[in-house]
């Protein structure tokens, strides 16, 4: 795990920087609330804090990112949220992700692309294959994302080898099953942070948070800084990690 050279508040604690970093993005609807604004407004808001927060991660040393951008839940939301969210969702693919190229941060999609519009579905190909050789930060952006929905596809794929006879039922292990996931290579995350003081997992990597440290913070997302990033990581730093052993 790499340290973080940043000064901590509290002498003498040396700042962990997580290899993989998950954030539950929320408080977006709040936070338009309370200004009298319309949801879309919070989540326009909040797709700025995404932007600057990335970039961060990427300047300190995170090697994974994952964002929770869209769950398979949201679709139930009003039609003029979920449209405002597919506007802003476009525009952010034909634009800001493009800033992400000068941090050679590669963009991924994990989630079900297929319900998108084939407009949305292009751009996020076109984003993930214009990225694939860079050497940064790996962003994964959940959309249309849900971990039973991938945790249903994992064992359909797997059930599927099983019966072509590529796969022996007694060579699975959790590994198979990692390897099955949308984030197949990549480490579980070390830390997951949910802004807006909610205390849930929402469908968010169930499988791979098995040993994840929470830190829950008390700002709605829009409102997120890279202090207060740099507060969860020092909680973060201080717990003390055990993995089911002693
Ligand atoms: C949850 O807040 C937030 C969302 C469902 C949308 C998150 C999307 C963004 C931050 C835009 C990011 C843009 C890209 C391109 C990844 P909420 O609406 O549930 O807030 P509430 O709990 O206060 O109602």
């Amino acid at each position: 795990m790499a340290l973080f050279n940043k000064k901590s508040n509290e002498k003498n604690l040396q700042i962990k920087i997580p290899e993989h970093l998950g954030i539950i993005m929320d408080g977006n609807g709040r936070w338009a609330q309370k200004r009298m604004l319309p949801r879309s407004a919070g989540h326009k808001a909040g797709a700025q804090t995404f932007r600057k927060i990335t970039r961060y991660c990427s300047n300190i040393g995170v090697k994974y990112l994952t964002v929770y951008a869209f769950s398979t839940e949201n679709w139930k939301r009003p039609g003029d949220e979920v449209s405002a969210l597919m506007n802003l969702f476009k525009s952010y693919l034909e634009e800001a992700l493009a800033d992400f190229k000068d941090d050679s941060i590669v963009v991924r999609f994990i989630g079900d692309k297929s319900q998108f519009s084939k407009d949305l579905q292009k751009l996020m190909i076109e984003n993930e294959e214009s990225s694939k050789d860079r050497d940064g930060m790996v962003l994964n952006i959940a959309m249309n994302y849900g971990s039973r929905d991938e945790i249903v596809r994992a064992v359909k794929n797997i059930s599927s080898n099983v019966k072509s006879g590529e796969l022996n039922i007694d060579d699975i292990t959790e590994e198979t099953i990692s390897s099955y996931l949308y984030t197949s290579g990549q480490p579980d995350p070390d830390l997951i942070i949910r802004p807006s003081g909610e205390y849930r997992i929402s469908n968010f990597l169930l499988w791979q948070c098995a040993y994840s440290e929470f830190v829950i913070m008390n700002k709605l997302w829009p409102d997120f800084t890279t202090d207060d990033l740099d507060e969860a990581l020092e909680i973060f730093s201080k717990r003390n990690r055990r993995f089911g052993g002693v």
